[in-house]
C-alpha cells in the first residue's frame, strides 16, 4: 500500500545568501526612479517594516528572519527522514530558466537521470556571497532523479484527463531551476545539498503566467509597466492546479510506494504586486488562504482566481495548489504549519506538514 507525506516549504534563493544581503530585492526596488519617494520612504512604512529595515537595512533582521525559514526547513526534513520515501516530487516554478521563448508548458514532470548541480549558480547571477562561507570554487551536488518512476506519473496523469508535459533533459548552458535546486539544498542545509539521501522528481508548474517571458524571472521596472507590458498567456488556474495535484495524488496512491509530495514555493513576493510599488508582499491575501488551510476549507482556495493571484503576487502559490488537490484527494490533514511573515524580505513563507 502507498503512504504519502505532504510537506510545503520555501525555495527563497535570498537565504542561501549572506545576512547582508537577504533585503537585496527590496534595495533593488527602492532604485525604481518610477516609485514614489513618499511610498520609499522608510517612515511611512509599517511598524514591522521598519523594525526589520533598522538602521542597517535588514542586516540585523536577517538573522532572525534565516532562524525561522531554518527551524521550518528542519521539521521539515526531520519528518522526511522519519518517513523514508522512496522518491520526493517537488512542484515548483521555473522563472524563466528551463523553459524559455520556445516553449512554456503548464505543467512539466523533469523525467531526468541523476543531474550534476552547481549550488550558488543563482547566487553568482545576483553576485552574492554564500550563507555558509564555503568557498565557491569546486561546489557540486548531485539531485539523484526517478526516470522511471515519472515516466509512470506523467502517464498516469494523462490517462486521467490532465494533459502534462514531460521532459528527458534539462536546457543546457543555464543553471538548474532553482525551485527544485534550493529545495534539495535547503532540506540538506549542512551538507549543501551532497547528503540528500533521496530522489526526486520535479514538477514544473507555470506559475508566472502572463509575466513568465514579458518579465523574465519576474522583476520589472514600473518604467516598463507603465509603457504597456507584452504580457503572456495566463499560466494554470489555480482550479486546474488543485485537479493536477488529485490526479497526482491517484497516481501516487496506485503506485504502492512512500512518497513524499512537496510545494515548494514562498507565498506573495513583494516584487510582483504591482499595486503596492512592489515593495511588501500581500500579507493580507496571504492570511486569508493560509487560515483557510488550516480550516481545511479548500473551496476557499478553489474560489481564487487566476486574476487575484496575479494581482496578489502570489503567482508561486499554484506549487501549493498542486499539494493541496492532493491532499484533499488523499484526505490527509496538515499536522503542523507555520507562517512566517515578512515585509522587507521580499515574501512571506509557509511550512506545512500533512499526514
Ligand atoms: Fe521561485
Amino acid at each position: 500500500m502507498a503512504e504519502v507525506l505532504g510537506l510545503g516549504i520555501t525555495h527563497y534563493p535570498l537565504l542561501a545568501g549572506a545576512d547582508s544581503h537577504m533585503a537585496n530585492l527590496l534595495k533593488f526596488t527602492l532604485t525604481d526612479p518610477d516609485i514614489p519617494d513618499e511610498a520609499k520612504d522608510p517612515r511611512n512604512w509599517s511598524e514591522l517594516a521598519q523594525r526589520e529595515w533598522g538602521e542597517d537595512q535588514g542586516t540585523a533582521a536577517a538573522a532572525g528572519h534565516r532562524a525561522q525559514l531554518l527551524a521550518g526547513i528542519a521539521k521539515c526534513r526531520a519528518e522526511l527522514d522519519a518517513f523514508e520515501p522512496e522518491v520526493v516530487i517537488v512542484w515548483g516554478d521555473d522563472q524563466y530558466e528551463n523553459f524559455r521563448e520556445e516553449v512554456i508548458p503548464s505543467f512539466c514532470v523533469l523525467a531526468y537521470e541523476d543531474t550534476e548541480i552547481d549550488p550558488f549558480a543563482v547566487l553568482d547571477i545576483m553576485k552574492i556571497p554564500n550563507a555558509w562561507g564555503a568557498p565557491r570554487e569546486g561546489q557540486t551536488f548531485t539531485m539523484r532523479g526517478a526516470p522511471e518512476f515519472a515516466k509512470a506519473l506523467v502517464t498516469d496523469v494523462i490517462n486521467d484527463d490532465v494533459d502534462c508535459a514531460y521532459s528527458y533533459q534539462p536546457r543546457e548552458h543555464i543553471h538548474f531551476p532553482h525551485a527544485f535546486a534550493n529545495t534539495q539544498i535547503f532540506l540538506d542545509w549542512d551538507h549543501i545539498g551532497k547528503q540528500f539521501p533521496y530522489p526526486i522528481v520535479p514538477v514544473a508548474v507555470n506559475c508566472y503566467g502572463e509575466h513568465v517571458i514579458a518579465r523574465r524571472g519576474g522583476l520589472a521596472r514600473f518604467a516598463e509597466i507603465n509603457k504597456g507590458e507584452r504580457l503572456d498567456p495566463p499560466g494554470p488556474s489555480p482550479r486546474r492546479c488543485f485537479e493536477l495535484g488529485r490526479a497526482v495524488g491517484r497516481s501516487v496512491r496506485e503506485s504502492g510506494k512512500r512518497v513524499a509530495l512537496v510545494a515548494s514555493s514562498s507565498w506573495s513576493h513583494a516584487f510582483l504586486v504591482d499595486r503596492l510599488w512592489h515593495l511588501r508582499p500581500d500579507t493580507e491575501a496571504d492570511q486569508v488562504l493560509y487560515d483557510a488551510m488550516v480550516a481545511g476549507d479548500y473551496e476557499a482556495w478553489l474560489e481564487v482566481t487566476s486574476r487575484d493571484i496575479v494581482e496578489a503576487g502570489q503567482h508561486e502559490m499554484l506549487n501549493w495548489y498542486c499539494l493541496l488537490g492532493a491532499m484533499q484527494e488523499l484526505g490527509m490533514t496538515l499536522e503542523w504549519s507555520d507562517f512566517v511573515v515578512t515585509e522587507v524580505f521580499n515574501s512571506n513563507k509557509t511550512f506545512a506538514v500533512f499526514k
